[in-house]
């Protein structure tokens, strides 16, 4: 809005819808406070003490019902139109389209660390496309953050021990800033970054290293490393391709629902997997021996996340990444079941997963 920084550019697709609201809000508030505070001189001069304004009482028959029943019903309606117009704009802001772009972000005492499934790792920095959406699953290494950028008026805790999501469609290339919007120790106020929003040729050559400091190498992708790690931590002894290892096999895991020992269900998301990794005894499925040992303080967040990119990329049984950051209702026909065309109409069936 202008060089006079006093209110936030409005740079994605979000912002002026949540501003409308602002704008209403404050409207409406002025529209109930203005008459009060000037009734409230206007009375306190007309009954000053000692003026001549009369102090009988007003009539009370006729018309009080009326006006009882206009004074009620008229804001009720109007905060009721102000909670549908705001619910439909959050339920927008909370749920990412399908097709969004993926990137990983990983909040830390006082930094924002990034990366992108292509392989690029960014500190504090932000490169995304113009136009098209983002989708960021984030997690904390310490303590709660908050990641925000005011100028897509998007803002998401960012919690050790669970993954959270936002996403944003930025409309115009430039530079905005992120901030911690979460108190998280001495040096809070300094965590913060930047958004480069960039043009989309722009972007696929910063994607492939052409605009690195580093050179012309190209980056290891996230699946790539967590492969490796994959290996080298031990998990592919186990969980073979085939599925005749002691553990399960993971492929085409991710997004389906897994069966567990007594009986209950999990959709195999990006939190049952760090689950699965972290503490193994908690959901072991159904058919296997807990023999799985934990991972904790093994893996950092960011292997963490290399493993679910490279669990991912073994297949999926969601149709995109639209359905994540659902909560795991255990449902077993979720929404994601129904929407997906490509599964298999029938599917393994609860009973049918014989032990190995
Ligand atoms: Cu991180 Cu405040």
């Amino acid at each position: 809005m202008g060089s006079v920084p006093f209110f936030p550019d409005q740079a994605s697709t979000v912002a002026p819808q949540v501003d409308a609201i602002y704008f209403a809000l404050i409207l409406l508030s002025a529209l109930f406070a203005v008459p009060v505070a000037l009734l409230i001189v206007y009375f306190g001069v007309r009954y000053r003490r000692g003026s001549q304004a009369s102090r009988a009482s007003g009539s009370a028959h006729g018309g009080t019902l009326k006006i009882e029943l206009a004074w009620t019903v008229f804001p009720a309606l109007l905060a009721l139109g102000m909670f549908t117009w705001a619910a439909t704009v959050y339920y927008r802001i909370e749920r990412p389209p399908a097709g969004a772009v993926e990137v990983y972000v990983v909040g830390q005492q006082w930094m924002w660390k990034v990366q992108h499934p292509e392989g690029q790792r960014e500190i504090n920095q932000l490169h995304v496309p113009v136009g098209r959406p983002i989708k960021l699953l984030m997690t904390s290494q310490d303590v709660i953050h908050s990641f925000y950028i005011a100028a897509f008026r998007v803002k998401q805790d960012v919690l050790p021990g669970r993954y959270t999501t936002i996403w944003f469609q930025a409309t115009q290339a430039g530079d905005y800033a992120i901030n911690c919007a979460e108190y998280c120790g001495t040096d809070h106020a300094m965590m913060g970054g930047t958004v480069v929003v960039m043009e989309p040729a722009q972007y696929e050559a910063w994607l492939s290293g052409g605009n690195t400091a580093a050179g012309p190498q190209s980056p290891e992708t996230m699946a790539a490393a967590g492969q490796q790690l994959f290996t080298s931590l031990g998990c592919s002894g186990c969980h073979r391709m085939d599925g005749s290892g002691p553990g399960p096999s993971l492929v085409g895991i991710y997004g389906k629902t897994v069966h567990l020992q007594g009986g209950a269900t999990a959709v195999a998301d990006e939190g049952y997997i760090r689950n699965s990794i972290l503490l193994p005894q908690s959901q072991i499925v159904a058919g296997y021996g807990p023999i799985m040992p934990s991972f904790q303080g093994q893996v950092s967040e960011e292997q963490i996340l290399q493993l679910i990119a490279y669990i991912k990329s073994l297949g999926s049984s969601l149709p995109a990444p639209a359905s994540l950051g659902q909560p795991n209702t255990g449902a077993p026909a979720g929404p994601s079941a129904v929407a997906s065309p490509s599964a298999p109409a029938v599917g393994p069936t609860p009973g049918a997963q014989a032990a190995p």
